[in-house]
């Protein structure tokens, strides 16, 4: 992988079939998650001047708008564009998903989504029937594959035992999960599970929502390498084949989260940043 931003990293190896064969997605994507709550768009186009060509969102942002007009304002041709949004879990089963991805593709402004994901496996974490939710959404979004209204579909927050239920019945297998990954919380176990299923782990809070950023241990790494806290930790995950999607509100800090491919983690302290003792958890879990 080189210094640029549409370097892309592909998938379509292992058991991945259908239409994700040989696809790639950008390494470096933008985080839009409270991105917009201070300068509105401003911010995404700030993004999107700075080198970034893939935005995560979700309709739980409630910012879709604001992108939508930012890429409308930067005068960037669609199909330079990923773009990636998701269903919130209480918008799963067939109608309400329909109607939610509509909605995204209004706000948005456009009549097609680079990549759709399932935010959570489930709205109410006792509901044994989720399973069943996620099924009628998932086949609704193979139909929108089919009808080229998504490129790609994929997971977000799904460990192994959501997974596996899920592909018995799918007729187009997940490309990505997007996870809580980052050093710190690397969930080595879902991470196997991914990788033997051929499906991509992404990284969401990629610098552990700034808790890990001061950290003594990655400062001292860092300094090492004459690199940012910020760019050791991205650069960790990247050279682990995992996808990113920083958010940062300041340019000079977005130009940075791209600029990780000049420099190299050694193997020995590539080791000792994946056997740091569990720090800087959300908190969040999707069965708990
Ligand atoms: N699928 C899911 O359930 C899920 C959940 C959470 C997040 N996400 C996605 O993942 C994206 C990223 O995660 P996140 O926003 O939670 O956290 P993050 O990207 O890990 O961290 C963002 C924090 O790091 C700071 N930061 C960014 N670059 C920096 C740099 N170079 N130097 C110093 N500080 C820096 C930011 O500060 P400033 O903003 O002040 O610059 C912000 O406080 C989200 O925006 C969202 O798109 C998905």
């Amino acid at each position: 992988m080189s210094n640029d931003a549409k370097v892309k990293i592909e998938w379509g190896a292992g058991k991945t079939a259908g239409k994700a064969a040989g696809n790639t997605i950008p390494a470096v994507g933008f985080g839009s998650y409270l991105a917009t709550e201070k300068n509105g768009k401003q911010t995404i186009k700030d993004a999107l001047v700075a080198g970034y060509r893939y935005v995560d969102t979700a309709s739980f942002y409630r910012n879709e708008e604001e992108i939508g007009e930012a890429v409308e304002e930067a005068g960037l041709n669609r199909e330079e564009l990923f773009i990636c949004s998701k269903v919130w879990p209480g918008d799963l089963g067939r109608e309400r998903t329909l109607a939610s991805f509509e909605e995204s593709l209004k706000k948005l402004k456009t009549d097609y989504l680079d990549m759709y994901l399932i935010h959570w496996p489930k709205d109410n974490r006792s509901d044994d029937k989720w399973i069943d939710k996620v099924r009628e959404s998932w086949a609704l979004m193979e139909e929108l594959c089919d009808e080229g209204r998504i490129r790609f579909i994929g997971l977000s927050n799904f460990l192994p035992h959501h997974i596996r239920p899920l592909l018995e019945t799918a007729r187009i297998r997940p490309v990505i999960d997007q996870l809580e990954l980052h050093v710190g919380y690397m969930q080595e176990y879902t991470l196997s599970y991914l990788r033997e299923e051929g499906i991509i782990p992404q990284a969401w809070s990629p610098l552990g929502r700034a808790r890990i950023l001061g950290s003594e241990i990655v400062t001292k790494i860092a300094e090492k390498y004459g690199v940012s806290n910020a760019q050791l930790l991205l650069r960790y995950l990247i050279q682990r084949e995992i996808p990113v999607i920083p958010k940062a509100s300041s340019v000079e800090r977005m130009k940075q989260n791209l600029d990780v491919f000049g420099f190299s983690i050694s193997e020995d302290d590539m080791s000792f940043l994946s056997c740091l003792p569990e720090q800087g958890w959300s908190g969040e879990h999707p069965d708990l």
